[in-house]
């Protein structure tokens, strides 16, 4: 197999990975990067086959033990945070993770969820209501960070009052996904799982004595019906689905408007549509957005028996970094794919990955989207990026920003 070393964290990579992604697709479709001792994937076909594959797993433990991985004992500084990925579904796989899932789709039901876009639409309003007057806001803190934790909050039914204590938690757990952390971050990210638990145990205790119509008591329910799901997975499996929600929302909507800023063309047809309040189109938009800039760009996984695929023999035991961002500009699959074009309708993007790890978040993250391009630019149609280069928060893994000042 050939090899190269990817330089996931250079800061010139992060600012703009694709023109060096489209090169590695051109050239190097799969290769072995001995640093962070992965086979990457980078074609459109590849990825999407293996997200579809059971062969590979995003967890390997269930397969091999950690001496025969060669693996150091599990790091004492995260041991609260090892336990959380044990229980939660994103790293679980066959047979836990479908009883997991089924479980949390359960109560995450399509109505739930259909159910908050009126609260989506209220959140964004008045986000916009106070700023309205400065003509000025920095697009991140004062209008993207807040709108997936009201809205998680207000699923999960955390009361108001308590709401600010879930964003420095997801911030700090986050941390532990990019490649490679600091003891710090991992001490951090550890006690912000402690507390983060202790809290929504207290919160479901309430909710077993008096259930209110709320995610966290529906699952309570689940909990007390079946005996499958405990209380630690419970627990485990909410604040996933605050962390999972969190971060790539955000970025979504940052990411979403800066594509937006540098093509006047789209941004002048998305406000066209924003005044004449269509959401059919916003639809659309959104999902363009989401491919045309991936907030979370790659993902990994294991591969759980040896197997020949792509022309590489894959290993039982090795990694595999399947780059989401890349497979999205494969013009092998999506006609003109450095354009963006809002209007695009064969989209069938990676951004919420495939197969059995789907995103369960995917139909509230689009609400979320649509809501806020289109009230956004309805309300504030001058938009616009007021400074640039934009900082980039340092890693590509969850890839975002520090600040979006924009103008109004
Ligand atoms: C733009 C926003 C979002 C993006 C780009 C995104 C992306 C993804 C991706 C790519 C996966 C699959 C990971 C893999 O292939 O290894 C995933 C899984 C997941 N997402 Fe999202 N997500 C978003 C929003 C949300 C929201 C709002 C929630 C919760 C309310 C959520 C909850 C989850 C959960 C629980 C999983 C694990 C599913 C499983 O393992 O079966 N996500 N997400």
């Amino acid at each position: 197999m050939r090899e190269y070393h990817l330089d996931l964290n250079n800061p010139e990579f992060v600012y703009d990975p694709y023109p060096l992604l489209a090169e590695l697709r051109d050239t190097l479709p799969v290769f072995f990067d001995p640093v962070w001792d992965k086979v990457f994937f980078t074609r459109y076909e590849d990825i999407a086959a293996l997200l579809r594959d059971r062969r590979l797993g995003r967890s390997i433990l269930h397969v091999l033990s950690r001496d025969e991985l060669g693996w150091p004992p599990p790091n004492p500084l995260t041991k609260d945070f090892d336990r959380f990925q044990d229980d939660h579904m994103l790293d679980n796989e066959p047979p836990k993770h479908p009883r997991l899932r089924s479980l949390m789709v359960k109560a995450f039901t399509s109505s739930r969820v259909d159910g908050l876009r009126a609260k989506i639409q209220e959140v964004v309003d008045e986000l916009i209501d106070r700023v309205l007057d400065r003509g000025r806001m920095d697009l991140l803190k004062d209008f993207a960070e807040p709108i997936p934790v009201a809205v998680i909050a207000e699923l999960l039914g955390v009361p108001e009052g308590d709401r600010h204590l879930l964003r420095p938690w997801s911030a700090k757990i986050v941390k532990l996904y990019e490649l490679g952390y600091t003891d710090e971050q991992a001490k951090a990210a550890n006690q912000a799982v402690v507390d983060f638990s202790a809290y929504l145990k207290d919160l479901a205790r309430q909710r077993q004595k008096q259930p209110r119509d709320d995610l966290i008591s529906a699952l309570v329910r689940v909990e007390e019906q079946g005996q499958v799901l405990t209380m630690e997975e419970l627990v485990a499996n909410c604040i996933l689905l605050l962390n999972a929600g969190h971060e790539a929302t955000v970025n979504g909507t940052t990411l979403g408007m800066l594509s937006l800023h540098h093509n006047p063309d789209q941004m002048a047809l998305a406000r066209e549509a924003a005044q004449q309040n269509d959401l059919e189109f916003f639809k659309m938009a959104t999902e363009e957005l989401l491919r045309y800039d991936t907030p979370l760009p790659m993902f990994e996984r294991w591969v759980l028996q040896d197997f020949d695929f792509s022309g590489v023999h894959l290993q039982r035991g090795m990694e595999v970094g399947l780059l989401y961002a890349s497979g999205n500009r494969d013009p092998r699959r999506f006609a003109d794919p450095d354009r963006l074009d809002l209007t695009r309708k064969d989209n069938p993007h990676l951004t919420f990955g495939l197969g059995i790890h789907y995103c369960i978040g995917a139909p509230l993250a689009r609400i979320e989207l649509q809501t806020s391009f289109a009230t956004l630019l309805r309300r504030l149609p001058d938009i616009r990026v007021a400074r640039e280069p934009v900082e980039y928060t340092g890693g590509f893994v969850i890839r975002g920003h520090e600040a979006m000042p924009v103008e109004f």
